[in-house]
C-alpha cells in the first residue's frame, strides 16, 4: 500500500484546511478536460501541445484532490467519440497517455492513489491496455483518493452496455423483469460501486455534458470555468469546491424538508451512496 497523499505546505495548507472547515468536500469530482487545442492555439503550437500541458494540469488536481479528502476523482480522458479525431492526433494521444502511466504510476502509488478505468478498453491499443492493467494491479490495495480514468468512453455506451448484459442477464434467468429499478441498472454500469458525482468541472466554458456520464450526473452540481485545461490548477478547483459548498442540493425535495432530514442526519448522503437519488 502506498503512504498517503503528500501534505500541502504553506500558504496552499491554510486554503486547503479553510476550505474542509467551511463546508462538505465532495466525496466524487468528475471533470470534462476541454480546451486543450485552443490553449495550443493561442500560443502558436500544435494541438498536442496542449495534450501535453493537460498532463501538467492532471497531476495537480490529483494531486490537491488527494490531499483535500475527496475520495472519487473521474477524468474524460479519451471519449469514444475522440476516436474521429485525425490519425494522428489520436496515436499521439495515446502514446502521450502511454508516457503519463509510466512516469506517474509510481508516484501515484507512493501517494496511496488507487487507479481504475471505465470505458471500452479492449478498444485502446495493446501497449496501453498492458500498462493500464499492470497500474491498476500495481495500485488495487491503495485506499487514498480513487483516480478513475474514463477512457474510449461515453455515457451511450455505458447504457448500451448494461443494457446488453441485463438483457443477457434475463434471458438466462439471472435477471427478472419486476427486479429493474434504478439500483439493478446502476450496478450494470461501469461506475458500479462507485458513488454518482457531487461536481462536475468543465472547463473552455462550454455548457454541454458532450456524452460524459448521462445516468450518474443525475443530481450533480456542475461549475463551468473559461479556463482552458491546460491552464487550470488548484486554485480554480478549490474556487470549484468553494461554490459547491454554497450549493443548496435539494434532489427534488424542498428547502423545508431538507432542513429536517439533515436534523435526522445525514439522511441524503445514504442516497448518494446507494447510487441512485431519491
Ligand atoms: C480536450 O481538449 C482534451 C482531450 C480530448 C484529451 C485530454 C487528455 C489529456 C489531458 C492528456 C492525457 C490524460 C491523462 C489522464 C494522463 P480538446 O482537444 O478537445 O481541445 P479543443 O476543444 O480546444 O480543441
Amino acid at each position: 500500500m502506498g503512504q498517503g497523499p503528500q501534505q500541502a505546505t504553506g500558504e496552499d495548507k491554510t486554503v486547503q484546511e479553510k476550505l474542509q472547515s467551511t463546508g462538505e468536500i465532495p466525496q466524487h469530482i468528475a471533470i470534462i478536460m476541454d480546451g486543450n487545442g485552443r490553449w495550443a492555439k493561442e500560443r502558436g503550437l500544435p494541438r498536442i501541445a496542449g495534450h501535453s500541458e493537460g498532463v501538467e494540469s492532471v497531476r495537480d488536481a490529483v494531486e490537491a484532490c488527494g490531499q483535500l479528502g475527496v475520495k472519487y476523482l473521474t477524468l474524460y480522458a479519451f471519449s469514444t467519440e475522440n476516436w474521429k479525431r485525425p490519425q494522428e492526433e489520436v496515436s499521439l494521444l495515446m502514446r502521450l497517455l502511454l508516457r503519463a502511466l509510466r512516469d506517474e504510476t509510481d508516484r501515484l502509488h507512493n501517494n496511496n492513489v488507487r487507479l481504475q478505468t471505465i470505458g471500452d478498453i479492449p478498444a485502446l491499443p495493446q501497449e496501453v491496455q498492458n500498462e493500464l492493467l499492470e497500474d491498476i494491479e500495481k495500485t488495487k490495495d491503495n485506499t487514498g483518493l480513487n483516480l478513475i480514468l474514463a477512457l474510449s468512453y461515453s455515457g451511450r455506451w455505458d447504457l448500451a452496455e448494461a443494457v446488453k448484459r441485463i438483457v443477457c442477464d434475463a434471458l438466462t434467468n439471472k435477471v427478472e423483469g419486476q427486479q429493474i429499478d434504478e439500483k439493478l441498472i446502476a450496478s450494470y454500469l461501469s461506475t458500479a460501486g462507485i458513488p454518482d458525482p457531487d461536481l462536475l468541472i468543465r472547463t473552455s466554458g462550454e455548457l454541454r455534458i458532450s456524452n460524459f456520464l448521462l445516468w450518474q450526473l443525475a443530481y450533480t452540481e456542475i461549475f463551468i470555468t473559461k479556463k482552458y485545461w491546460p491552464s487550470f490548477r488548484r486554485d480554480e478547483l478549490y474556487q470549484a469546491v468553494r461554490e459547491y459548498q454554497q450549493r443548496e442540493r435539494r434532489f427534488g425535495m424542498v428547502t423545508e424538508q431538507l432542513k429536517e432530514t439533515n436534523k435526522r442526519g445525514n439522511y441524503l448522503s445514504r442516497f448518494l451512496k446507494s447510487g441512485t437519488g431519491p
